[in-house]
């Protein structure tokens, strides 16, 4: 049986110039709407992190949804505002936030700042102030946890340029409270990123609960628990749509919210990533010595997380009709022996011209393309 099991419009495809990110906007919405049917609980809020994906078209879907989005720059703020969030479900997220992004998000009145520093606290205070406005700022702890994923993408642990220290908290929190140019607003974490096992984030839960405990005086209107959630790269068939029921219900059950408290997620690759596909051309299928190999017209430069993490993406041929497979290394055209987006990999017989698709692309993938050896950046198609 041939190993195209999805439901590709493959004539269309066919037509296109190749590389290019197609995304279905169907199952775009249908994960919106599962993520704000597991997370409609009392002060629940949602926030999209936009580096994951800022193609326009994917933002402005999002935004009509009415979530919230969160940032990293003022260029994010600026795609954000561009595709209809509104500035008070902005947050500010970033550990090298410049002067010059500091006042427009303060001028766009955004919802808030996450501040990784007191050193941050100071500038945006001072900036604050130069403009006459009141920043609304919660600060980024770092709560040491492993969350068990790649060393690049794990973020909550001891020591690292991410948040704030659990030791060194207390000062800034004291800065915040005691500034006339500072609204505090709460506590925010990030542990990681492609979290699967839910343990790390119940531990989340119980560390702030005792960090609740331990400031009873102190107003803390927010609590914002980052992003995180996995996808399942291997299966994206069978699991298009993560198990937010599982995700929410974790915080539902074991964060102590105080009352009225209000508690913010920040998820990206969990609404994103199923519904993009790198399509790629074949333009040689070439024969090594004890291995075959698909070259395809896209490679590091338009899908950098096999070469950069060892990502593993689904690789499918949708166009081959054989019933038979074969065994071969995918590779694209960039001049890096990185450049491969699987090795030994069965798919039906192969021939120049064919389609390869590349899953579970719509987070990281189009954000993360570059221009390398001078290749376009790839369009962008969508299911209508
Ligand atoms: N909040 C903060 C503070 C973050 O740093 C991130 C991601 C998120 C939220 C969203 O995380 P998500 O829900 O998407 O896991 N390029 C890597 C992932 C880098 C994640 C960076 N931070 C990849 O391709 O796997």
């Amino acid at each position: 049986m041939p190993m195209n099991t999805t439901n590709f419009p493959i004539e269309s495809l066919r037509a296109e110039s190749t590389p290019f990110y197609y995304y279905d906007l169907h199952l775009l919405d249908a994960t919106l709407d599962k993520m704000k049917e597991s997370s409609s609980f009392p002060g629940f809020h949602i926030h999209y992190a936009v580096k994951a994906n800022s193609n326009p078209e994917i933002l402005k879907r999002i935004a009509a949804s009415g979530i919230g989005a969160d940032t990293v720059s003022l260029g994010e703020i600026r795609a954000a505002i561009a595709a209809g969030f509104p500035a008070a479900k902005i947050v500010f997220a970033g550990v090298g936030k410049t002067d010059e992004e500091i006042a427009a998000a303060i001028e766009y009145e955004i919802g808030c700042f996450n501040a990784e520093s007191d050193e941050e606290v100071g500038v945006i205070e001072e900036i604050a102030k130069s403009l006459g406005k009141k920043a609304p700022v919660a600060l980024r702890i770092n709560p040491e946890i492993d969350a068990h994923t790649h060393h690049y993408i794990t973020t909550g642990l001891a020591e690292n340029k991410f948040g704030i220290a659990m030791s060194l908290m207390p000062d800034v929190v004291e800065h915040c409270v005691n500034s006339e140019w500072i609204e505090f607003k709460g506590f925010h974490f990030h542990i990681g990123s492609q979290i699967t096992d839910m343990t790390p984030y119940r531990i989340l839960c119980e560390k702030i609960n005792i960090l609740q405990e331990e400031y009873p005086d102190l107003a803390i209107p927010t609590i914002n628990v980052g992003g995180g959630l996995g996808i399942d790269y291997d299966n994206p068939e069978d699991h298009p749509i993560p198990d937010f029921d599982e995700f929410f219900n974790i915080f539902k059950n074991n964060l102590h919210l105080r009352p009225s408290q209000q508690l913010h997620f920040e998820l990206g690759r969990a609404l994103v990533a199923q519904c993009g596909t790198l399509i790629t051309r074949v333009t040689f299928v070439k024969k090594g010595v004890n291995k075959q190999f698909v070259i395809v017209d896209g490679g590091m430069n338009a899908l950098l997380r096999p070469a950069l993490y060892q990502a593993h993406h689904k690789i499918e041929n949708i166009t081959s009709e054989s019933e038979k497979t074969e065994v071969y290394d995918v590779a694209g055209p960039i001049c890096e022996s990185s450049d491969v987006f699987g090795e030994n990999v069965q798919l039906p017989v192969t021939h120049r011209g064919d389609l390869i698709a590349i899953r579970s692309a719509g987070a990281y993938g189009e954000a993360m393309a570059s221009s390398y050896n001078s290749r376009p950046i790839p369009a962008s198609k969508f299911s209508r």
